[in-house]
């Protein structure tokens, strides 16, 4: 099956074209392009995501997105009618100037060789997800190609099918982005319960807080993990800087992360000026209280239960130290770790191909369907 997927949940516009063949045993996928772009510099001016920004955005770069996959594609000769031009016009009022070039796409360029679409349709920012969504069905609709709604944390959990074949159930998913910290058991490949959850910020979300009280740059994960790798190599360790870790012996399987966001910024009170290194120590302290937490809690969920495999997902496991840290627990275990691979963590389109293809098995696609931007939809 070849699937045109579409991602604007957040701050990074994303299509690709997958091939994903599912069997009863395996999964597997191919690449066969995928095209991003990130709104990263254009947000970090406002320290966050301006979700109205968001939105512009995508509305510009969707189009030139597709135009460079539909320039590198055999495409056929299908060409949309007036009618269906008129019915696009309707969908796509809200986004504004957005038809226009919908419209010089189609008429330029054939329609691409693809059995399905999938876009995103939530968890995130839901005016940023409208426009993903209003753009498929156009796609949808002029293409005659059926559209099926993913949801955008199925795609993190299953963006290890990007480098691997098979997960085998029950499955633990770990996810750490920027919007969510969960524990997800899944039973099959679409039964999954949330068996622990931070009960305010998420993981990505504490990093990028820290990162601002320390004048670092949106997104602070990167940036954070860079000057603990910083101190981590220079030896240094810093016996006046030392943070909680939130909820590390409650017996749920739950996080925390609100407080040791409050013990950096006292930290960070105790200094009138921010030195190198002390920006390193604490950022150093930081992830390493981040990253105990979070290894406490894996171990514990796996002593609950006898799970076949275990999956880390979301942009928080593009973090390398983290990955070794997770790593070296793996090896100590006896159940197979799952990682994406680095470039397939952080929000992509192929995560939502691979995920619309598994979710497809039990919810039909079809043409222009209704489908409505859900900002917290859950499994
Ligand atoms: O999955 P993602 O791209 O978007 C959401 O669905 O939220 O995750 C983005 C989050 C941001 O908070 C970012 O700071 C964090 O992932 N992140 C990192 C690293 N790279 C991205 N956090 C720590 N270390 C990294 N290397
Ligand atoms: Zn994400």
């Amino acid at each position: 099956m070849k699937i045109l997927s579409i991602e604007t949940s957040c701050d990074e516009t994303a299509i690709a074209l997958v091939e994903v063949s599912i069997s009863n045993s395996s999964i597997h996928t191919h690449i066969i392009q995928s095209e991003l772009f990130s709104q990263i510099d254009i947000h970090k001016e406002f320290g966050g995501v301006f979700p109205v920004v968001a939105k512009r955005e995508h509305a510009i770069h969707l189009p030139l997105l597709l135009e460079k996959i539909l320039k590198q594609q055999t495409l056929t000769s299908k060409k949309a009618s007036s009618e269906t031009f008129q019915e696009i016009e309707t969908i796509l009022s809200r986004e504004q100037g957005l038809f226009e070039k919908i419209q010089i796409l189609l008429e330029t360029y054939g329609a691409p060789d693809i059995d399905m679409i999938a876009v995103t349709q939530g968890p995130g920012l839901e005016p940023a997800l409208w426009v993903g969504i209003s753009f498929a069905k156009s796609l949808s609709l002029a293409w005659g190609i059926p559209l099926i709604g993913t949801n955008h944390m199925k795609g993190h959990i299953f963006s290890v099918l990007l480098n691997q074949t098979n997960v085998e159930f029950p499955a633990l998913a770990l996810l750490i982005s920027g919007g969510h910290t969960e524990l997800v058991e899944m039973n099959s490949i679409s039964d999954f319960t949330i068996i622990g959850k931070t009960k305010d910020d998420a993981i990505g979300e504490s990093y990028d807080k820290v990162a601002r009280m320390l004048g670092l740059e949106y997104p602070g994960g990167p940036k954070i993990a860079e000057l603990a790798s910083q101190a981590r190599q220079s030896g240094l360790g810093s016996d006046s800087i030392s943070f909680p870790r939130p909820m590390i012996h409650t017996k749920d399987l739950d996080f925390s992360f609100s407080g040791l966001k409050t013990a950096a910024l006292y930290k960070i009170r105790e200094f009138e000026f921010l030195e190198d290194k002390t920006k390193m120590h604490i950022a150093h302290e930081f992830e390493e209280a981040v990253i105990d937490v979070i290894l406490h809690k894996l171990k514990k969920a796996l002593t609950q239960k006898t799970y076949r495999t275990l999956i880390i997902s979301g942009g928080v496991i593009a973090n390398s130290y983290l990955r070794n840290r997770i790593q070296n627990l793996a090896n100590t275990l006896t159940t197979p770790l799952l990682l994406p691979n680095i470039s397939d963590s952080t929000d992509n389109a192929q995560m939502i191909a691979v995920a619309g293809a598994i979710e497809s098995i039990d919810k039909k696609p079809s043409i222009n369907p209704s489908i409505l931007a859900e900002g917290n939809l859950s499994y």
